[in-house]
């Protein structure tokens, strides 16, 4: 097996809760999850473990991705990079309405199936009826030999270790690497991608650990900005292209180990109602590191001000604009605008568990959840 599952790695070293040691350890996941995969001098990635032929690849017309709860929202980060980076038409899909819809399938369509656990049951039923297309699948889950991976004819794993804590952390980031990994693959295999497009992707992923370690570093005053809001009734996450999954996995760790009613909302959609909910104090975090929508974050965020709420910005060190614009920034290292989501999303795990843990919660147990849904 690839990963090792001892009760030894499974301790809490020295951490106050599971959920505080492995976001701490995604400075070794991310790392491992790549590992001996980036071929950075051609600006290529390598996954042999992939039985796909180049002539299957070029045909796949399009990509459905399957999953539940963080997996999903790791599966809507993949749309956005697959279509970047591979120009492939990408859908997602939560599972449990896949199973149970009419979807339009031929074998043309490439299915990848995402599933930390490799059990959770909707994930895997879906799976089950795709296999009358006779199309190919790729399963990314983090536990070797898991019920997905006699489902999927390819699998690429996570090498996150075991995780403990029920809400997924370190499993989730590794499952964006490995969809780096998959994007950057299409988009080379079907000429999409350019050497050196790739190779710019590959020399920040490689950067990633260390800035990670950077985000770490600010637990301190991440825990402050937490325990100021913690008695908050609702909070609202917001961003646009990538960083829009990555608001809401934030607003999903927020709800599930907090209990504090969060959502997260593609900035653009705020005039569509969530404004109507804002009140004097309500804090809104804005994902507004740089992309091409930053302008147009700016504006979503002079908006939910001037209806009086706090503005909490997870935004790049080198902005010096930002502080005009919200009561207190969150800094993540700059590095590529495809991988900042990966560190808005350690530094708002970081608010999650300190916002729990100033509340008393029972965080590596939240109430009513569960690690794996092995029932529909
Ligand atoms: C449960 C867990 C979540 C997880 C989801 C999907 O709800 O509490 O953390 O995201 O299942 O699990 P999977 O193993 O399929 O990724």
């Amino acid at each position: 097996s690839t990963i090792d599952w001892d009760v030894e790695a499974a301790e809490k070293s020295g951490y106050a809760h599971f959920m505080l040691k492995e976001i701490h350890e995604q400075t070794r996941s991310l790392q491992k999850t790549f590992a001996g995969k980036l071929a950075e001098l051609e600006g290529n990635v390598r996954l042999t473990e992939l039985k796909l032929t180049d002539e299957q690849i070029r045909n796949i017309n399009r990509v459905e991705i399957i999953a539940c709860g963080t997996s999903w929202n790791a599966g809507l980060f993949g749309k956005y990079l697959l279509e970047t980076l591979a120009g492939m038409h990408t859908d997602v899909s939560a599972a449990s309405e896949f199973r149970y819809r009419d979807p339009v399938m031929d074998e043309n369509v490439l299915t990848i199936a995402i599933t930390q656990s490799g059990e959770t049951a909707d994930t895997l039923a879906a799976i089950r009826n795709v296999v009358q297309y006779e199309s190919s699948t790729i399963a990314i889950t983090n536990v070797v030999g898991s019920t997905i991976t006699r489902e999927a004819e390819n699998v690429v794993y996570t090498h996150a270790g075991p995780e403990i804590g029920v809400a997924a952390t370190k499993t989730f980031t590794a499952q964006l690497i490995a969809l780096y990994l998959l994007a950057i693959y299409m988009g080379r295999k079907r000429n999409y991608l350019l050497p050196d497009e790739a190779k710019d992707v590959i020399k920040a992923l490689k950067e990633l650990p260390g800035h990670v370690q950077q985000v770490l570093n600010q637990r301190d005053q991440i825990r402050k900005n937490a325990a100021q809001y913690a008695d908050c009734r609702d909070y609202y996450f917001i961003g646009r292209g990538l960083n829009y999954p990555a608001a809401l996995e934030a607003a999903l760790k927020l709800k599930e180990i907090s209990y504090i009613h969060a959502e997260g909302y593609a900035a653009g959609e705020l005039k569509h109602g969530p404004l109507a909910l804002l009140e004097k104090g309500t804090p809104v975090v804005a994902i507004v590191t740089k992309n091409r929508t930053y302008a147009k974050m700016l504006s979503n965020i002079k908006e939910v001000k001037a209806r009086g709420a706090e503005v909490i910005a997870v935004a790049d060190e080198r902005d010096r604009e930002i502080g005009k614009y919200a009561d207190l920034v969150i800094f993540v290292p700059a590095t590529n605008p495809l991988l900042s989501p990966v560190l808005s999303s350690v530094a708002l795990q970081l608010l999650a568990y300190y916002t729990a843990l100033e509340k008393g919660c029972e965080i590596d147990k939240p109430r009513n959840l569960a690690k794996s849904v092995t029932v529909e």
